[in-house]
């Protein structure tokens, strides 16, 4: 029985995001990419062709991405300095950094995180074996560029590409892009990281002559093998069993300094399928009585590695891993619409420069920010800004969100300095208004030019 990824079957059919009403007849124009939404015939109406990252592509039936969707491409949140995303990133990087190979005198894996998520067909399904047929196909689950391109739906979409580049060991971080629910846990956008590591004969047998001992005529492939629930057909069990190994330890460990807690949670191995692996696993954890799903892996299908150029001389195992799934489980962050917010009573809990900080995400409030700019003169020396910030807390008390120095100067003419700080105001119970903000920092001002001896701008 082929077991279908949840992820691969929710064709859930959701509206396009307009900003027009059906009560209009004129065309609308919707975005900067030239895509038209026509309220009588209630549909949308492509270009011949869509500019993406300064290459033309056309459309035709298949095309269904839209305004929405584009507009998240070259965002790259896991580049985005300080995004909990970009923390992840570099978490894993050190994680994967310390196995080190003497051969080449340089870290075993290679991180690739920058490759464009606009891909082929033949990239995200043919080369990993994802039968012409498989529902993943469809339209109602992917955004289609055209019929031969697509926006990568998992970073399992460069496996090959890499692996013909020379890589024998890799990860591959991105945003992917599925058509899906949208509820707290999915997001049509998120992110992702595979990781791929190959075996010769030698890697995979010298390397574990502690376990094996002395037995010297082990090989990957035997001549009578077949395919069953163990292996695949030509592979050997003691091949296929040793890199199971290495696969579920670099899991587990990876965990243990990702989640430190999760060595009193209980977690578990699932048997489960995937095109291009076999045998295949989920790895779960339990956390509150409820089992979550953190990545699928396996024994890569051998013919992915034949597409990928090599012979019968290597093994390898795969994983793919979502970002946001992981991030929200390591730092309490309940939504994963908040990974896309700007606003800085979020993005400024993740202000650290140690990426291996650990920090709990305090809700934000509901309610809306409130902006206000101070700027002020003071002398030849400049006010040390953690005053300012003792200052304006004790004035605003808790509904002061953040407080940045957002500009600061030295005027020789006059000999003096110019700081101007952005206090951001918010209520948790409440939208505050106008009135009450202007009087807060009226009182800031007046405090501040009393204590500081500055001029308010
Ligand atoms: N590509 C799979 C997905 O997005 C995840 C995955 C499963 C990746 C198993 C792998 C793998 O490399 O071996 O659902």
């Amino acid at each position: 029985m082929i077991i279908l990824k949840r992820f691969y079957f929710r064709p859930i059919f959701y509206h396009y995001r307009t900003n027009t009403t059906t009560t209009t007849t004129t065309k609308t124009k919707l975005n900067t990419f030239n895509i038209e939404y026509d309220p009588i015939k209630q549909s949308i109406i492509y270009p011949q062709e869509l500019n993406l990252n300064n290459k033309n592509y056309s459309t035709d039936s298949w095309t269904n991405v839209n305004e929405n969707i584009l507009s998240r491409i070259g965002l790259n949140l896991h580049q985005q300095k300080n995004h909990p995303l970009y923390h992840l990133t570099n978490r894993l990087r050190k994680y994967f950094y310390q196995f080190y190979d003497q051969k080449k005198s340089s870290p075993k894996f290679s991180i690739i995180d920058n490759l464009s998520p606009i891909v082929t067909t033949e990239q995200n399904f043919d080369s990993i074996c994802i039968p012409i047929n498989h529902v993943s196909r469809t339209k109602s689950m992917n955004y289609y560029i055209n019929q031969n391109t697509l926006l990568r739906a998992h970073t399992s979409a460069h496996q090959v590409d890499l692996i013909r580049s020379g890589l024998n060991a890799f990860l591959c971080i991105g945003d992917v892009y599925r058509r899906d629910d949208i509820d707290p846990t999915h997001y049509p956008v998120f992110h992702q990281c595979e990781g791929v590591q190959l075996f010769t004969k030698e890697e995979l047998f010298i390397g574990n002559k502690n376990v094996l001992g002395d037995k010297d005529n082990l090989e990957i492939f035997g001549p009578n093998e077949q395919r069953d629930a163990t292996k695949q057909e030509g592979h050997t069990l003691e091949a296929v069993k040793l890199v199971e190994a290495s696969l579920k330890k670099t899991i587990t460990d990876l965990f243990k300094t990702l989640l430190p807690n999760t060595s009193i949670l209980n977690s578990r191995w699932v048997d489960t399928t995937f095109p291009f692996t076999h045998p295949s696993w989920e790895y779960e954890i339990e956390i509150d009585g409820k089992w979550y799903e953190l990545l699928g892996c396996g024994i890569m299908e051998h013919r992915v590695l034949e597409n990928s150029g090599l012979n019968k001389d290597h093994i390898g195992w795969a994983f793919g891993l979502g970002l946001e799934r992981i991030a929200m489980i390591m730092y309490g962050i309940p939504d994963i619409r908040l990974f896309w917010t700007n606003d800085s009573g979020f993005l400024s809990q993740f202000v650290f420069d140690d990426s291996t900080h650990s920090i709990q995400y305090k809700p934000i409030s509901i309610y809306p920010q409130c902006i206000n700019d101070l700027s002020m003169w003071m002398g030849k020396t400049k006010i040390d800004p953690s005053d300012f910030y003792d200052l304006v807390r004790a004035i605003g008390g808790d509904l002061i969100e953040q407080v940045i120095l957002i500009d600061e100067f030295y005027n020789p003419k006059n000999q003096r300095y110019s700081q101007t700080y952005r206090i951001i105001y918010r209520s948790m119970d409440r939208t505050l208004t106008k009135n009450e903000i202007n009087m807060i920092h009226k009182d800031i001002e007046y405090h501040c030019k009393q204590q500081f001896g500055v001029e308010i701008r």
